[in-house]
């Protein structure tokens, strides 16, 4: 168990140490496959994590402002969902800037933000508790993909897991089951989930939304071979590649690809990686679901949907789930 220390008087920070983990198994296992994966969670270094709050701002990338504005708007019936002095948990909480826009209306006993960064969630809750100095912190760094043993030191209240930004699309849906299955469970019966759902919609609208014109998402989806170089001491080359992003509506999901524009063996972990012309490695998956489509996942969960909130245009979703 970690001692928790204190960073300001109202801030606490412990840390989990997560595992960095065996991502050099994982990604080359995801190499060999047919056809080639790595998972999206690699896009995410110093500079994909820049990218990435880049693509936020694009005008083609509707769901970040459509998100903030839904949780604004309805912040008051939000809060009133949450309850009283509730404990917000927030797995994935990087530079905390959604919770800004509830935190004044949901006023919970206690905020804990959870994220693998240690250094950028340290920083963000420290930044965080000057704002709110009314606002008891306990940030925790652990891998909530691993575990969520640190909800066991909790306090006693109730318990209500933020989960905004449709992150959960990244999953497969009987994995998005799974997520949510454990969401119930470290909220207990009575317990709630507010989690943000990208929506279904007109193809054209959602692909536009991952081939913006400035071509961020591309460089976006190109920075993880840079990631897969350092840490399989590999020799790709993103020029070799091109970026690849479309909607498959029968299985309701934006997908991403690199796709190799040559045959090319590649130096890769001591060995070579061959790719042939056309081929493609799938780098991303991002499920859209309708309100009824996630209503049954939750439910399939043990979550009852309580309410949800979208935009006049029906692009984006935010739900309030209830633990039965
Ligand atoms: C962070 C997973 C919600 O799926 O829209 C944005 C990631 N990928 N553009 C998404 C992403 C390409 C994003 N999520």
């Amino acid at each position: 168990m970690n001692q928790a220390l204190f960073l300001r008087d109202n801030v606490s920070f412990q840390d989990e140490h997560p595992a960095a983990g065996d991502s050099r198994d994982e990604l080359l296992a995801g190499l060999r496959a047919e056809p080639k994966t790595i998972d999206p969670k690699y896009f995410y270094d110093a500079l994909g994590s820049r990218l990435f709050a880049r693509i936020t701002r694009l005008p083609e990338y509707y769901p970040t402002r459509t998100e903030v504005g839904i949780l604004h708007r309805h912040r008051q019936q939000i809060a009133a969902h949450c309850g009283v002095s509730c404990v917000f948990i927030e797995p994935g909480s990087g530079n905390c800037e959604k919770v800004r826009l509830l935190l004044d209306a949901v006023r919970p006993s206690l905020y804990v933000p959870v994220d693998i960064s240690s250094e950028f969630l340290r920083a963000a809750a420290l930044q965080l508790g000057g704002e709110y100095p009314w606002l008891a912190i306990a940030a925790v760094c652990a891998d909530f993909n691993a575990s969520w043993d640190f909800t066991r030191r909790l306090p006693l209240g109730k318990r209500v897991v933020f989960y905004p930004g449709s992150t959960i699309g990244n999953l497969e849906p009987a994995d998005a089951v799974r997520f949510l299955a454990r969401v119930k469970e470290v909220v207990g019966a009575g317990g709630g989930a507010l989690i943000g759902v990208d929506l279904h919609k007109d193809s054209a609208c959602l692909t536009a939304a991952y081939n913006d014109a400035q071509g961020v998402t591309a460089r976006f989806n190109l920075n993880v071979l840079l990631r897969l170089n350092r840490i399989l001491e590999a020799d790709f080359e993103p020029a070799q590649f091109r970026h690849r992003a479309f909607y498959n509506t029968d299985r309701q999901r934006i997908e991403m690809h690199l796709v190799s524009q040559c045959e090319q063996s590649v130096g890769c972990n001591g060995s070579r990686l061959r790719l042939r012309q056309g081929e493609s490695i799938h780098t991303e998956n991002s499920y859209k679901y309708t309100v009824q489509g996630f209503a049954a996942l939750a439910a399939a969960a043990g979550l009852a949907l309580e309410r949800s909130w979208l935009d006049d245009e029906a692009l984006f979703s935010v739900h309030y789930l209830r633990a039965t």
